[in-house]
This record gives structure tokens, sequence and C-alpha cells, in this order.
């Protein structure tokens, strides 16, 4: 398992794999975690979780209610963290919105667009860049022989980030701008010691799974013939944030049970 210091914030920390990747940095001995997400009384909850199986002797959980589709909830989001904690090593934003309804792409309206998107892609484009703000004015930090870390980035993308899918047109764009918006942050703020990298699950079983698709045949599309769980993909969240990944900047990592691959 990887033993890590230092602070997170999560994004969609209420459910799914936002929970799971805040339970994984408990576990992991992270000193700090602010987890974020519309769904306030569900952050309560996880918080409760995470203090149980926190690691760290002095592990601190801030639950800050957000909408990262509201730019001033996001900078409150950021400020908070940066009050309670200190610092921020590791920002993974996960909130994320399936599509509204199915819709060929013929006929899709700007409010499906913005139902999703205002969270897939504009959610992302603030937290990332309220996160990229305050980790240039933290100071570089050393790991294990390796220097000049000032922060990471994960950004959830998905397998619908590389492929089509049908009448989802507003979900399928929106995650390929992740890996967009991650690609270029990475790009911009390499010399700055910062690492941005995107992942992309293939199907994973929380609530958004079956509100997408609730008839689709998902554990026969991948090789491995079964859905991820939340913890999977979690631990890869906190791999690529971690100093572990240290050379990986501007990937989209795929974790999908060999969905891409079949
Ligand atoms: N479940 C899958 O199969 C799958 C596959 C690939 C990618 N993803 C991506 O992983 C991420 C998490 O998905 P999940 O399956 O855990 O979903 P989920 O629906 O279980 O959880 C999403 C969380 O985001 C929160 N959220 C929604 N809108 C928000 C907003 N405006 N501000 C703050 N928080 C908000 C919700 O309250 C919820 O707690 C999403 O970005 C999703 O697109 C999921």
């Amino acid at each position: 398992m990887i033993r890590l210091a230092g602070n997170a914030l999560i994004t969609g920390a209420g459910l799914g794999i936002g929970r799971a990747t805040t339970l994984a940095y408990a576990k992991a001995g992270a000193a700090g975690i602010a987890i974020a997400d519309v769904n306030i009384e569900r952050l309560k909850a996880v918080a409760a979780e995470a203090k149980k199986i926190a690691t760290n002797k002095s592990f601190e959980v801030v639950p800050v209610h957000t909408d990262v589709t509201n730019e001033e909830s996001v900078r409150n989001m950021v400020e908070t963290t940066v009050k309670s904690l200190g610092r921020i090593d590791y920002a993974c934003n996960i909130a994320g919105m399936a599509v509204q309804k199915n819709t060929l792409a013929c006929n899709v309206t700007k409010e499906e667009w913005d139902f999703t998107n205002n969270v897939n892609v504009n959610g992302v484009l603030f937290c990332q860049r309220e996160e990229l703000k305050a980790m240039m004015k933290q100071d570089l930090e050393s790991w294990e022989g390796r220097d000049g870390f000032r922060g990471s980035i994960v950004n959830m993308s998905s397998v619908a980030g590389f492929f089509a899918a049908h009448s989802a047109i507003t979900y399928i764009a929106g995650k390929h701008a992740v890996i967009g918006m991650s690609r270029t942050a990475a790009l911009d703020h390499a010399p700055d010691g910062i690492r941005v990298n995107s992942v992309c699950p293939g199907p994973v079983g929380t609530e958004m799974l079956t509100r997408m698709s609730p008839t689709a045949d998902f554990p026969g599309s991948t090789m491995q013939k079964r859905i991820g769980t939340p913890e999977e993909i979690a631990d890869v969240v906190v791999f690529l944030g971690s100093p572990m990944a240290s050379y990986v900047t501007g990937a989209s990592w795929i974790v999908d049970g060999g969905y891409c691959a079949f």
C-alpha cells in the first residue's frame, strides 16, 4: 500500500469514486483531507468513515459544502482548504454528472449540454484553476531524493474521453474536454513542479452507472468480465497523485478491466 504524507482535496467526495478516494487517502496516511460536494449530509457521513480508518495520528478531515459549477463556491473551497490544512498536495477533481437523458446528436439541447457540462467541464476548469493558483504559492518539496514537488492534480475523465457512445454526446464531449484541460495544465505548469493527469475509468459500480445506462451489458464488454469497484479507481488516483508517479504528467490513465483494448 502507498504511504503518503501531506494533504488532499477531493471533489464529489460524497458518493461513489470520490468517497472511495477519500477513504483511500485516509488509509494511506494523509495528514488532512478537505472533502467537497453539493450534498453536505453525505459529506458528513464520509468524514466520519474516514476518521475511523485514518492511519495518521493527527488526521483531520474538513467537509466543505461546494458547488463546482459556481466560481465563488470553488474559490471558497480552495481558500477553506488552505486555511484549515495549510497546503494542498493532492487535488482530485472527481465530481461529475451523467447525461440528463439519452439524445441523438441531431436533437441535443443547450439545457442537456449545461446539465452535464456545467459540472464535467466548467467544474473541472474552475477547480483546477483555483487549485493551481494555490499550489503555485506553496514551497517546493522533496521525496526520497526526488526534488521539485509543489503539488499534483488528478482530474476524472472516462473511457468516454477516448470513444463515442450512442446518444451521449454531452458526456462524451465533456470527458474528451477533461483530458484536454489536464494535458494543457500539465504543459503550462510542469515548470512550476505541478503534475496534472487524468484517470479514465471504464464501467464502475456506482449510482451514476445505473442512472446512465440501466440496461447495458457492461461486464460483458470488459476482458475481466466484470465492472470495476470505486476502490479500484481510487487506488490509481492516489498513486498518480503521489510522488511515486513523479515522472507521470499529462497522462490519461485508462482503468477499465480491458474494456478499451477489447
Ligand atoms: N461510475 C462510472 O462507471 C464512471 C466511469 C467513468 C468515469 N466516471 C466519472 O467518475 C466521477 C465520479 O462518478 P461516480 O460514478 O462516483 O458518480 P456518483 O454519481 O456516484 O458521484 C458523483 C458525486 O459528485 C457530486 N456532485 C455532482 N454535482 C456536483 C456539483 N455541482 N458540485 C459538487 N459535487 C457535485 C454528487 O453529489 C456525488 O456525490 C465522475 O466524474 C464520472 O463521470 C464514472
